[in-house]
């Protein structure tokens, strides 16, 4: 059965990802993204599936409970894939408003909307509720501690992780109670193309490529677990068309590394592929600046459920997919220099004022 896919907030990284991923290979179904185009949002991402007759965006807010409404009935919604969100940890111990509002009200809506829909369709078994969500959730690990399983309890410590936390709760709650048919994914630090240049791996390298300082934060000993975004794209086709309703999924890429370590070997695969640098080697560049309030030490994820039930797992090396997403920020400055310019640094500015 052909699905017609709901994915909000696919203007965004991840999000825009799995619809390149969605079309290419699945192109017998009908993919709608829904996004409000915040400063995270861009339709260049989505520029070479503007003439798919497949494919459709709707520019909008997840809150407007009347617009997610019309679109769920007009284009006979089965499958939502729920990406929107405000994403960035920085961003939310600045000004966490917007956090609450999207993560918390955005899924609330979504999950209302969407039980309202599935009843007047007799419940189909068919439909899908995709949340996907972060490992944040779980809190900071110790360096000797496991990795985070899905049995791990939830300890969020950012405004970010929180409101991630509160909408997984929602979703887990309206299964339980409503049993609409619910998935979660919590997965660990996502890397690739047109990824965000706040976000530390794009930021390094565009600083790499115009002679800029590369700020660390802290001791740089912090360490995340890196999964390449295509890997994470198809463990969401596999979790859609296998996955158990009410069930949450962990995905990883098994790649626990330091922050410094990681921006070093980002420097070293910068300096071999990148013709011209204004600074080489690009080591110098490094600068350890004041840490990240509430700094998460550790980040691991145990996505053996997903290995061992569904049969998954990641393609991707860290030196792999870092080097395929570096190549790529390379060739792509018409990409990211727009987000550089004064004009869209005032948009950013004025969207990320200090409350
Ligand atoms: P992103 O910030 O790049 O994109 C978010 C998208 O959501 C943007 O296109 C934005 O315009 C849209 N959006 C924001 N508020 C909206 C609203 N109110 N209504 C409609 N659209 C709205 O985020 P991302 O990094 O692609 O993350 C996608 C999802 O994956 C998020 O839910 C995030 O919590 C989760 N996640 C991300 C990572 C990661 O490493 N990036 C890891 C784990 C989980
Ligand atoms: O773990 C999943 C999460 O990964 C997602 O839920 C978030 O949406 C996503 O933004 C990401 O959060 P992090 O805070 O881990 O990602 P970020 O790229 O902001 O930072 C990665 C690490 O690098 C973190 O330890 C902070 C550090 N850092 C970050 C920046 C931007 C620096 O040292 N310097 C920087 O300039």
């Amino acid at each position: 059965m052909s699905k017609n896919i709901l994915v909000t907030g696919g203007a965004g990284f991840i999000g825009s990802n799995f619809v390149n991923y969605w079309t290419e290979n699945h192109p017998q179904d009908k993919v709608i993204v829904f996004d409000a185009l915040t400063y995270a949002g861009n339709l260049q991402n989505l520029a070479n599936l503007q003439t798919n007759p497949h494919f459709l965006f709707i520019q909008g807010d997840i809150c407007d409970r009347v617009l997610v409404d019309k679109i769920l009935e007009r284009e006979k919604i089965t499958t939502i894939t729920h990406f929107a969100a405000e994403s960035h940890v920085d961003r939310s111990i600045l000004a966490p408003s917007a956090f609450i509002q999207t993560n918390v009200m955005g899924t609330f809506t979504l999950l209302e909307s969407f039980r309202n829909h599935w009843e007047k369709q007799n419940q189909s078994p068919d439909y899908r509720f995709l949340h996907v969500s972060t490992d944040e959730v779980y809190g900071s690990l110790n360096i000797d501690d496991p990795p985070f399983t899905e049995k791990n309890a939830y300890a969020p410590n950012s405004p970010y992780s929180a409101s991630k936390a509160g909408s997984d709760h929602l979703v887990r709650a309206y299964y339980h109670t409503y049993n609409i048919p619910t998935i979660i994914t919590n997965c660990s630090n996502n890397y690739g193309a047109y990824h965000f240049p706040e976000k530390l791996i794009p930021l390094m390298a565009i600083n790499i490529l115009l002679g800029k300082s590369l700020p660390v934060y802290g001791d740089g000993q912090n360490i995340r677990d890196w999964l390449y975004v295509k890997d994470h794209c198809r463990a969401l086709d596999t979790v859609l068309h296998q996955g158990k309703q009410g069930e949450t999924y962990n995905i990883g890429g098994n790649n626990e590394v330091k922050n410094i370590d990681l921006v070093k070997l980002i420097c070293q695969i910068m300096d071999e592929i990148a013709p011209n640098l204004p600074v080489k080697p690009s080591h110098q560049l490094i600068t350890f600046v004041k840490d990240r309030p509430g700094h998460d030490r550790r980040y691991a994820i145990d996505s053996s459920k997903l290995q061992k039930e569904l049969n998954w797992k990641p393609f991707a090396t860290l030196e792999t997919g870092l080097k395929e997403t570096l190549q790529w920020y390379v060739n792509n400055s018409q990409w990211w220099q727009p987000l550089l310019s004064e004009d869209y640094q005032k948009y950013y500015q004025k969207n990320y004022t200090v409350e």
